[in-house]
């Protein structure tokens, strides 16, 4: 449609229709025969409210999808066809692990190739719009949806909101093309710091901690071009995102410049009165209008109370021809006036989803995101003549994906024991899961609550294990936190693994102590246990649909593990949060020293967490030259390079995520010891070596100073180049301004 016919559809749509498409509905209430249930009926949904819905979520299905756009465009006064969302997080059907590995992979470009891919999926299955990427950055693992930020670091993190945008929606941005996802970013802002790590709990984030750290990866994402943006649930320094004009208006359009949809995250307008914000839904409405929220996702507000706001004058129609403006537009670059369907078919869906070429991406992904925490003596890869037990409650468990694969099927999943007889590394292995994963225990809505206690069979199980261990040469323990331990509504006290398993592992380590351990959770877990019973730890996160294949890849020496810790993992919850890019205190504590009193410490645990980001150990051993710098001097506006050769000293091919880290001397604002400003992935044979560059550049200078800017404050910088965020491998330069 052109702008011209585009503008005179808007022109000729009732206030009735143009409040309609403001509102989003589940999928399922759209559909013939549908009976409104639950939180929504229990919210006073009715079916008339959702006539005239301009999207809805949350289901997918080309066919289904089909049929629903068909209904719906017949009975609509203009046959506006509907917007299809939903949350598409790290794969459609193709699982790929989850976003907190994904950032560990450290690797932004092979996770854009994965997130083609999931469009390909998603869209040849109906839908248009996905909830994704989440950029909230991250300090608090207590915190159940750290599994679905990159991590710590604002560079990082904005490196992956690129590469999942441009993934989505192309190089080219033109969401018109089949295959083509359009992304939305969320959540504006400060929801990855809830207060004590506990969900939905209000977040405090000083102007400086916001820029500078929260806020990159955001800007990242709209540059890249993201179609839509979700304000937050939660509230900031006081205010509700949903609800403020200084959030959504002033920093998020005015600002940063985004012209696309807002979308409020799930019943978040109607929120605002359990907040305190709101007197009833009627003032909600209007808050989050005036906010600027174009679309109300799932609360009775919008439709209930817009057009009686704009009837009685309290609320300008111009607020809402502007956001219809803004959705309409969106559907029209999706081309959904000429396709509704937008190339979505069951022929589409069978050649894409599933297919060979995302498998391969998937498998692959799970070795390049296994983070290698611990190898003793080189106890890995294991070696296929040897007899090794697999042992724990992942061995056989499909469960892999998380919460949020809400499109996947479990028997796609490939298991630890498929992947390790698929590969061919079984003949000498045994298999047993010596308990579940979580025994005795209540579900409590979506999420778990440990209750301890024993299963029946449990003495039996476990003597099977330890059977099976005193038989082996060496062990595979798998094992970790049930997926509904992590995700939205799912923060935990005590991040460690659930304490049967540990005591099976116990066990097992008294008999055999050549144990290796898989840990597959949602966070950085307190490993610190696993790490003493164990030989090796290598992290996997939830590896989505390969994870099996990939893992037996990575234990067998198939592949090097690649990632890198993006998140810290903690000494013990007591340090949260703990992160690499804290400031420089007056004291500095120096481990090294001798002891000392009125310093920056804690008395009776480490200031450094048990893994600190960017750490991760491989199968190659890799040595670094001194950093060559092409200048000593940096003018305003100039740049230099920065250089070191790598060299891979060890017996395997590796690959070795080569990082660069700032440090500004002396500024305005107290600076961070470490900050990640570069990556390089090198894939290095035994005796292979290269080169890694960066180019340093003004831009990667600016702090946000004392005056609130974003400046390059004249002085001495130190550069570091090395494998991890302690790296003492640097060179100073000074930028003369
Ligand atoms: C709530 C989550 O916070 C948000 O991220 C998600 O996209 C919506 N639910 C829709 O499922």
């Amino acid at each position: 449609m052109t702008e011209q016919e585009l503008k005179k559809l808007l022109r000729s749509m009732s206030l009735e229709e143009k409040v309609g498409q403001m509102v989003q509905v589940t999928g399922g209430f759209l559909e013939e025969g549908a009976v409104i249930t639950g939180p929504a009926a229990d919210a006073g949904l009715e079916l008339s409210d959702c006539r005239l819905a301009g999207s809805i979520l949350g289901i997918a299905g080309a066919e289904r999808l089909r049929k629903i756009q068909e209904r719906y465009m017949e009975q609509h006064p203009h046959h506006i066809p509907l917007l299809m969302m939903a949350d598409v997080i790290h794969g459609y059907q193709t699982v790929f692990p989850i976003p907190l590995a994904l950032g560990a992979s450290f690797h932004p470009e092979l996770v854009k190739k994965a997130m083609e891919m999931a469009a390909g999926e998603a869209s040849s299955a109906g839908l248009h719009v996905t909830f994704s990427p989440m950029t909230d950055l991250v300090r608090d693992p207590r915190w159940g949806r750290v599994l679905e930020s990159f991590g710590e670091s604002p560079w990082l993190d904005a490196r992956m909101a690129e590469a999942y945008v441009r993934g989505y929606q192309g190089d080219d941005g033109d969401l018109s093309r089949p295959g083509r996802l359009a992304a939305c970013d969320k959540h504006f802002v400060g929801y990855g710091a809830p207060v004590a790590g506990r969900e939905y709990n209000h977040a405090e984030l000083s102007e400086h901690t916001l820029r500078e750290f929260h806020l990159p990866a955001k800007i990242a994402a709209i540059r890249a071009g993201t179609a839509c943006v979700m304000p937050a649930f939660q509230s900031l320094n006081g205010v509700p995102c949903t609800a403020s004009q200084k959030i959504v208006r002033e920093l998020l359009r005015k600002e940063l410049g985004f012209e696309g949809v807002t979308i409020s995250d799930w019943s978040a307008v109607g929120e605002l009165v359990a907040q305190g914000a709101a007197e009833d839904t009627r003032e909600a409405a209007k808050l989050a209008i005036e906010a600027g929220v174009d679309i109300d996702m799932m609360s009775v507000c919008y439709a209930r109370e817009l057009k009686g706001l704009v009837e009685s004058g309290e609320v300008e129609e111009r607020l809402v021809d502007e956001a219809v403006w803004r959705i309409l537009t969106l559907k029209n670059k999706l081309g959904l006036f000429e396709d509704p369907f937008h190339g979505a078919g069951p022929e589409q869906e069978k050649r894409t989803v599933l297919c060979e070429k995302h498998r391969d991406l998937a498998r692959a992904l799970v070795a390049e995101s296994a983070i290698l925490l611990k190898n003793e003596n080189e106890i890995l890869p294991l070696s296929p003549e040897k007899k090794t037990a697999f042992i724990g409650p992942y061995v056989d468990s499909t469960d892999t994906c998380g919460s949020w694969a809400i499109f996947q099927n479990r028997e796609d999943t490939v298991t630890l024991r498929r992947g390790v007889m698929e590969g061919g590394w079984g003949a000498h292995a045994s298999f047993c899961h010596g308990c579940d994963v979580l025994e005795n225990t209540r579900v409590l809505g979506f999420g778990v609550e440990e209750v301890f206690g024993e299963s029946e069979d449990r003495e039996e199980r476990i003597r099977e294990a330890l059977q099976a261990a005193k038989e082996a040469d060496g062990v595979v323990m798998a094992l970790g936190e049930h997926t509904l331990q992590s995700g939205e509504a799912a923060s935990r006290g005590d991040i460690t693994i659930p304490h049967h398993q540990m005591e099976l592992l116990r066990q097992v380590a008294a008999v055999n102590p050549n144990v290796v351990t898989v840990v597959y959770s949602g966070r950085p877990l307190d490993l610190r246990e696993v790490s003493a019973c164990s030989k090796a730890v290598l992290a996997v996160f939830l590896p989505g649909t390969m994870g099996g294949a990939g893992i037996a890849d990575v234990l067998f020496g198939k592949t090097s593990p690649g990632g890198r810790v993006s998140m810290s993992f903690p000494w013990s919850a007591a340090q949260i949060p703990v992160y690499h890019n804290d400031y420089s205190t007056g004291r500095p504590y120096d481990p090294a020293g001798a002891e000392q009193k009125f310093v920056s410490r804690y008395l009776d645990m480490p200031n450094e967490p048990l893994y600190p980001f960017g750490y991760g150990l491989t199968y190659g051993r890799f040595q670094y030259s001194p950093v060559r710098l092409s200048a000593d001097r940096m003018k305003a506006g100039g740049s230099l390079k920065a250089a070191v050769t790598v060299k891979n000293v060890g017996s395997a091919a590796a690959k070795e995520a080569v990082q660069l880290y700032l440090y500004d001397e002396k500024a305005t604002t107290v600076r961070p010891r470490r900050e990640l400003k570069g990556v390089k992935c090198l894939y290095l044979q035994p005796g292979e070596e290269a080169e890694a560059v960066f180019e340093i550049t003004e831009e990667l200078l600016k702090i946000w100073d004392r005056n609130m800017e974003f400046l390059a404050e004249p002085g001495k910088f130190m550069i570091f180049i090395g494998g991890d965020s302690r790296t003492d491998n640097g060179a100073e330069f000074l930028y003369e301004g």
